[in-house]
């Protein structure tokens, strides 16, 4: 990129992408945004409260996910307060009984809002109740089976 920029009059060009790049990056929805006004309506979850206080499993839920997944998968821990079948349990919604397979449901509705898709669910169950994950979508349950899903 450096290089590209000390090249004579490209410097102009280099600049102009870096500035809409900058822009392209800021128009993806923050944690912010999502937790602001424009939040899609969602269906309240069971019992009077999350795992967690509502703004900091907001914010943090993808990594007390995948921080719990990798825990589960690779060092054989296995806590239940960030389960996703938890989660799920927790989180259905009462049309569909799950938690990802309408465009209302709890999971989906946010992150079609974020733009955010998950794979996720080629494993594990959206509805309470199911086998938790889908043995045979699953290669191994080895420790040392590199991440599996998300690839952050
Ligand atoms: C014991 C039931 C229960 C469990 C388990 C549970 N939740 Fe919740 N969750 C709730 C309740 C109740 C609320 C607060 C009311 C609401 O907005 O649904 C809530 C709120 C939330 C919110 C904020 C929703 C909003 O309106 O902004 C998110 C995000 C969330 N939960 C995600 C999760 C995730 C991810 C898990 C699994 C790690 C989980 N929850 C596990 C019951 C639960
Ligand atoms: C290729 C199949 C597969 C995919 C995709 C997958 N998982 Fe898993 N996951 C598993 C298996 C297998 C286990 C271990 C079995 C168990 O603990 O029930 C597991 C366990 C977990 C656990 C601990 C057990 C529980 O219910 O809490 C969490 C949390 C978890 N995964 C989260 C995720 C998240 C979040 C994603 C998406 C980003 C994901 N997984 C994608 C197969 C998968
Ligand atoms: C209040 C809105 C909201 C709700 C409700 C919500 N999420 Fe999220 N989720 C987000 C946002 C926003 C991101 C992207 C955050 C980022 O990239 O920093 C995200 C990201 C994730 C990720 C990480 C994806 C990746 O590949 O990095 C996982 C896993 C996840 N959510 C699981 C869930 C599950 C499971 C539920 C339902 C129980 C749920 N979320 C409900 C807003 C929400």
């Amino acid at each position: 990129m450096a290089r590209v920029a000390n090249l004579p009059g490209l410097g102009k060009w280099f600049r102009l992408a870096v500035c809409l790049g900058a822009v392209a990056f800021m128009a993806i929805p923050s944690m912010q945004a999502v937790a602001g006004v424009d939040l899609p309506k969602l269906e309240h979850g069971k019992g009077d409260k999350c795992v967690d206080e509502e703004d900091y499993i907001r914010r943090n839920h993808p990594d007390l996910l995948k921080h719990h997944r990798d825990d589960t998968l690779r060092k054989g821990i296995r806590t239940t307060k960030y389960s996703l079948r938890k989660c799920v349990e927790c989180h259905a919604g009462s049309k569909t009984g799950s938690v990802a397979s309408s465009k209302e449901d709890f999971c989906v509705a946010c992150h079609s809002y974020a733009g955010v898709k998950l794979d996720c669910w080629d494993c594990h169950a959206t509805k309470p109740g199911k086998r938790p994950v889908n043995q045979t979508a699953q290669p191994s349950l080895s420790p040392l089976m590199p991440s599996h899903g998300g690839s952050q």
